[in-house]
């Protein structure tokens, strides 16, 4: 029976946002199918969550309807005009059939019309020219700085679009999608949202997209709810994908050697293995569509999945030593982007950012040391992990 087991998920109990996984495996060795309070039903293991990704029986959430439900709630004595449903209504990973389809193939398109080999080896020499007489550093600020300096190449920003405000926007759409989101934070995402729709320039991307996009009868709207989301899947997991390598990185002197000698197809490995090892989006959600039976248990139609996407790409079933960076790794099957029909489609690109930059930055990195006297900051959110800061200097 699901929920019996003492071993139970908790993201509120001390030091979760610091460590999440030993919880994970916990999970996983006592109780890896879970019931919360409300009802969602949160698996743990990789023979779980890979299946289920991949099968028809499962459709994403409807985070629009989702929004529109509790706007009489949040927005209740509030003079703000709700705008949460709005500016999520077109992100492709809440949505179903064939509507997903069609905008998943024009995004992709539009995506891929840029040169990002080009764009991305050029934000890797600005930010190392930007950083080059720093003495003391914030890992977080490196990463943001680079994934900034591609994103404003292609997806054009305004010049008011201050990097401080790109920033902003994108952690609070990214907070947008969490579970156990207070009413004050939705007023603040709501709040960004509104301003946001003066972040973007009138461009060549949304110009690519309003032609790929001909015959859908698309309002000013919803073509702001798809640069949100590009904007947001763009920077946020890039540069907590980043932030986290470049720390894991920076603390052992194997992995510094490894990438400073490593060739092409040995980055790969690395970076695979980073971002298996990171898994910066942490869950995703599924519906189920018809009854569905996982591991002897029955589920009716409609229960609603919360997927350990990092839980299972630490399953020892699956990964051996999975706790460790195994920098060469090579039978990799790792869930950090997703699998199925809502696999990232910005993976190519996540890639790319780390086998150009990987060793450029770690050439220049490597003269800095971990500032062990500063902690860690960890952002306290559930599904897409976060590092807020991670100092290093020059002894
Ligand atoms: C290391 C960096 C990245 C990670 C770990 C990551 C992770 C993910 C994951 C796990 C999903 C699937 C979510 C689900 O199935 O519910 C996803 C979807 C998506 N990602 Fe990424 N992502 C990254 C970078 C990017 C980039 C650079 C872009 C570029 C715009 C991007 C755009 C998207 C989009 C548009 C979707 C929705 C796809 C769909 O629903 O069809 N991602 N990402």
């Amino acid at each position: 029976m699901v929920g019996e087991s003492t071993v139970k998920w908790n993201p509120f109990a001390p030091d979760y946002f610091h460590d999440p996984y030993p919880i994970y495996a916990k999970s996983r060795e006592h109780n890896p199918i879970q019931r919360d309070s409300y009802g969602n039903i949160i698996i743990f293991k990789y023979r779980d969550v890979a299946p289920l990704l991949e099968s028809g029986d499962f459709e994403v959430s409807n985070l629009e309807a989702y929004f529109e439900s509790k706007e009489n709630y949040i927005f209740k004595n509030s003079p703000q005009c709700p705008f949460l449903a709005k500016t999520t209504s077109k992100w492709l990973m809440y949505l179903n059939g064939d509507i997903h389809r069609k905008l998943r193939i024009a995004l992709g398109k539009v995506l891929f019309s840029y040169d990002f080999d080009r764009l991305i080896q050029e934000a890797v020499q600005d930010s190392i020219a930007h950083f080059q007489d720093y003495q003391e550093l914030d890992l977080v600020d490196f990463s943001k700085y680079f994934i900034f300096h591609i994103l404003k190449q292609f997806i054009g920003l305004k010049d008011f679009a201050s990097f401080e405000k790109v920033v902003e926007f994108s952690n609070l759409a990214a907070r947008s999608q969490d579970i156990f989101v207070s009413k004050q934070m939705y007023l603040k995402i709501n709040d960004c949202f509104t301003w946001g729709k003066g972040l973007f320039a009138e461009t060549g991307f949304k110009d690519r997209l309003v032609k790929e996009l001909d015959g859908f009868e698309f309002e000013e709207e919803d073509y702001y709810s798809i640069l949100a989301v590009t904007l947001m899947a763009f920077f946020e997991t890039s540069k907590d994908n980043l932030s986290f390598s470049l720390h894991h990185i920076l603390l052992k002197r194997s992995l510094i050697e490894y990438i400073l000698e490593a060739d092409a197809k040995q980055i790969k490995w690395i970076t695979e293995e980073l971002i298996r090892y990171n898994s910066p989006l942490q869950f995703t959600v599924r519906i189920s569509k018809k009854e569905v039976e996982i591991d002897g248990h029955h589920f009716p139609t409609g229960t609603r999945f919360v997927l350990g996407i990092a839980s299972a790409n630490r399953d020892e079933e699956i990964f051996e030593s999975p706790e460790e960076i195994i920098p060469n790794r090579q039978i990799n099957p790792h869930l950090a982007f997703g699998s199925g029909p809502h696999t990232c489609l910005g993976a190519l690109i996540a890639r790319k950012e780390m086998e150009f930059g990987l060793k450029p930055m770690i050439q220049f990195l490597q003269k800095f040391s971990i500032m062990t006297e500063i902690p860690l900051v960890w952002g306290n959110q559930i599904f897409m992990r976060t590092l807020d800061k991670a100092m290093v200097n020059i002894d």
